[in-house]
């Protein structure tokens, strides 16, 4: 299938788990891929390498998206090199989990900067590109937890549920200009982030999932592509769960 053929997309913190995931998918959709994360190391030389196999243009810039100035310059970069963005997925993301009576000031910046400015920071630079094309796609990641709230992630709730409240937003003041912007919200995705979980902590999770299992990158991924492409033309300003039916 060609839903995303000819499109640039980019992708924050890809060089491994839900973004990689969206890297790929889009791909075999025939987009083409610049994708951001914290270093260059082999992970993003590897995420280069998998993409520029399927074909299309493909890669990988460090840039931390918590800082306004690398955001800016990072979207310059793509544009200068792919031409256009028609996409943009804000998905870098970090949890610093901790009982509020225990949670240091610096977890909570930590966790509000990289999650929650780092979508202000992408989308603020994007937005001239894609008002120039009167055309955009943005999907910011949040999670179940940005809608439910959870007890020991005070900081990563707020900065999830902040990224819903931005959204909602932008989709108001950019819709005019053909810009849509959806959030889509995870609940249990099986990657590194999750894998720090004790086996006791996911065996509970598992239980409250009417699903019984946690879900793969690519089913959130391809949640991603409908948001990319134009199947999802006249959706914009909605959170997406995709989470076994666990928030509903
Ligand atoms: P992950 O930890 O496997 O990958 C996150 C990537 O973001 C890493 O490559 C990391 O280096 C990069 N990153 C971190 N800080 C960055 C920064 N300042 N600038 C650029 N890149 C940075 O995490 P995972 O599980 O793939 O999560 C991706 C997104 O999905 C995150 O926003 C997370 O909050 C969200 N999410 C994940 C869920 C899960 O169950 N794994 C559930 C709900 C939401």
């Amino acid at each position: 299938m060609d839903l995303l053929k000819g499109k640039v997309a980019i992708i924050t913190g890809a060089s491994r788990g839900i973004g990689k995931a969206i890297a790929i998918e889009f791909a075999k959709q025939g987009c083409n891929i610049a994708f951001s994360d914290v270093r260059r190391d082999e992970n993003m030389e590897q995420c280069e390498k998998e993409l520029r196999a399927l074909g299309v243009k493909a890669a990988g810039y460090p840039s931390n998206a918590a800082s306004f100035e690398e955001s800016e310059k990072l979207i310059e970069d793509v544009v200068n090199e792919f031409g256009r963005i028609d996409c943009l997925v804000n998905n870098a993301g970090i949890t610093r989990d901790n009982l509020l009576m225990r949670m240091s000031e610096q977890d909570w910046d930590l966790v509000i900067n990289i999650n929650l400015k780092s979508v202000f920071n992408l989308t603020h630079a994007c937005q001239k590109i894609m008002l120039k094309q009167r055309s955009g796609s943005i999907i910011n990641m949040s999670s179940v937890v940005g809608v439910s709230g959870n007890a020991g992630q005070a900081n990563y709730s707020a900065s999830k549920a902040g990224i819903i409240g931005f959204t909602k937003s932008i989709a108001q003041e950019l819709g005019s200009r053909n810009i849509r912007a959806n959030a889509v919200a995870p609940g249990f995705i099986i990657t590194d982030m999750t894998a720090q979980l004790s086996e006791e902590v996911r065996k509970e999770w598992e239980k409250k999932i009417p699903l019984r299992r946690g879900g793969s990158t690519e089913e959130v991924a391809k949640v991603c592509v409908f948001l990319a492409s134009d199947m999802s033309s006249y959706v914009s300003g909605q959170v997406l769960n995709v989470c076994g039916a666990m928030n509903c």
